[in-house]
C-alpha cells in the first residue's frame, strides 16, 4: 500500500523548536520523529511513502533521500504554496493507485493499520478514518458514527456535557481514489473542514475506525516532551524504540563519559560524546542530544536536550526543552515549560518563568517577560 505523509505545515505552534527545521524533523530519543514514522510504517507493509512538503523541505530531502536506508521508497512533492491536509493529496494525485493511506505527518501511534484496512474493505467505505479516544473532547472535532462505523456526523469542541462521543479524528485516513475528485485542483482544501462533511452531504460512505492503541500529537511543546515521556516510561513504543527498550531503566543509551559523582536517575538517554561533570544531577525522563556538556553541579529533570547544548555550573533546567547549539550560562534557572529554540546565549544567573520561549519566536506573539532577567542574545554562530 502507497502513503502520503502530510508535513508541509510549518508548525508554529512549537516554536521556537520549529524556526529552523520542520516539525518532522524535530528528534524524538535523538532520531527524527519522521524515522519513528517510517519504521512504523513500514512494520504495516508500507513501503512506498509519497512525502508532502511545503515548508523547509530540504531538510527532510538531505536526510532521507531516496529512503532505501530506511528500507521505503520515498517521494517528494513540494507545494509552491500551502495546499492544505486534502488539498496536498490532490496534489499528488498522479502517484497514487485504487486504496491508500493519508498520514498527518505530526502523530505518533500504534493504530493497527492492517486491521484498520481489513476493516475499511469490509464495509466497502471509500474514506475510513481513525478515531482515537481523549478524556476531554471540549477541545476537539469529534466523530459520530452508528453502531457499524459509518460517519453520522462531526462535532466541533462540543461541550463536554454534551459530547456524544469522545471519539476524535487521529489524523490517519484510507482513501480510495473515487473520492478524489471531490477535491479542487489548486486550492487549498482541508480533509477536516471541508472535504469530509461534503461526502457526507452526498452520501458517500465514511467510516469511522475507533482504536485505543497509543496515539500523540506533537504539535505542542507539552505534547512533544510527553511523548518523550511516555516513551522512556514505557506508555507508548515506537517501531525503532522497542527493540532498544532496556530492562534497566536507569540508562537507555549510554554514551560519553559520566563523572563518578554524578547521579543520574534513569530514565534518561545520554547522546554519543555527552559529558556530564562532577556532582551534576540527571533525573529521568531525560534526552540528551549528542555532545552536550552538563557542568558541575548542574540539574535536570524531566527535559529533553538537542545537540550540543551547553549546561552552566549549578544551572536547573526543569520539564523544560532546549534546541541544538545553545548554551545555558551558569547559575540560570528554566522553570517548567520553558522552550529555548537553536543557538542562543543565556547570560549567568538568568531566570526563564514558567512557560517561557526564547529563541526565534518573532513570528508569534511575544513571551510576557519572565519575573527576572532572561538576559539572552540569540548567537547565529553560537556553540557551546
Ligand atoms: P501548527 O502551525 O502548529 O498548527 O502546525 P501545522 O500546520 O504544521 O500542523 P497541523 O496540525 O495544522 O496539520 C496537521 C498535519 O498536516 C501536519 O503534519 C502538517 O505538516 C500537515 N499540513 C498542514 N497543512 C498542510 C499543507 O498545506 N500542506 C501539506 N503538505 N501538509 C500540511
Amino acid at each position: 500500500m502507497k502513503a502520503v505523509l502530510l508535513i508541509g505545515g510549518e508548525g508554529t505552534r512549537l516554536r521556537p523548536l520549529t524556526c529552523n527545521t520542520v516539525k518532522a524533523m524535530v528528534p524524538i530519543l535523538n532520531r527524527p520523529f519522521l524515522e519513528h514514522v517510517i519504521a512504523y510504517l513500514k512494520s504495516h507493509g508500507v513501503d512506498d511513502i509519497v512525502l508532502a512538503l511545503c515548508y523547509l523541505p530540504d531538510h527532510v530531502q538531505s536526510y532521507f533521500g531516496d529512503g532505501s536506508k530506511h528500507g521505503v521508497r520515498l517521494t517528494y512533492a513540494v507545494e509552491d504554496s500551502p495546499r492544505g491536509t486534502a488539498g496536498a493529496v490532490k496534489n499528488v494525485e498522479g502517484y497514487l493507485d485504487d486504496v491508500f493511506l493519508v498520514f498527518n505527518g505530526d502523530i505518533l501511534t500504534d493504530i493497527d493499520l492492517t486491521a484498520m484496512m481489513a476493516f475499511h474493505r469490509a464495509r466497502k467505505a471509500n474514506v475510513t478514518i481513525a478515531l482515537t479516544p481523549v478524556e476531554d473532547p471540549s477541545a476537539y472535532g469529534v466523530v459520530e458514527t452508528e453502531a457499524d462505523g459509518r460517519v453520522r456526523r462531526f462535532v466541533e469542541k462540543p461541550p463536554r456535557e454534551e459530547a456524544t462521543t469522545n471519539l476524535i479524528n487521529a489524523g490517519v485516513y484510507i482513501l480510495d481514489s473515487d473520492v478524489l475528485p471531490h477535491i479542487p485542483a489548486n486550492e487549498r482544501y482541508m480533509f477536516e473542514h471541508d472535504l469530509y462533511p461534503k461526502l457526507l452531504a452526498r452520501g458517500v460512505p465514511v467510516y469511522g475506525f475507533p482504536s485505543e492503541g497509543y496515539w500523540i500529537d506533537i504539535g505542542t511543546p507539552e505534547k512533544y516532551l510527553q511523548l518523550h515521556c511516555d516513551l522512556l516510561q514505557g506508555k507508548g513504543v515506537t517501531a525503532l524504540h522497542s527493540a532498544a527498550r532496556p530492562s534497566d531503566p536507569a540508562s537507555v543509551a549510554r554514551g560519553g563519559w559520566v563523572h563518578p559523582t554524578a547521579r543520574v536517575e534513569g530514565p534518561v538517554v545520554l547522546g554519543h560524546g555527552c559529558h556530564i561533570g562532577p556532582a551534576a544531577y540527571l533525573k529521568g525522563p531525560v534526552v540528551l542530544g549528542e555532545d552536550c556538556i552538563i557542568l558541575e553541579g548542574a540539574a535536570i529533570e524531566g527535559s529533553v536536550l538537542w545537540h550540543h547544548v551547553r549546561v552552566g555550573r549549578q544551572a536547573v533546567l526543569r520539564h523544560c526543552i532546549v534546541g541544538d547549539s545553545t548554551s545555558i550560562g551558569d547559575g540560570s534557572q528554566l522553570d517548567t515549560g520553558s522552550v529555548v529554540g537553536d543557538h542562543v546565549v543565556i547570560s549567568p544567573g538568568s531566570y526563564l518563568a514558567p512557560g517561557t520561549r526564547l529563541g526565534d519566536v518573532s513570528q508569534e506573539e511575544p513571551t510576557p517577560p519572565p519575573a527576572g532577567p532572561p538576559r539572552a542574545r540569540q548567537d547565529p554562530g553560537g556553540s557551546p
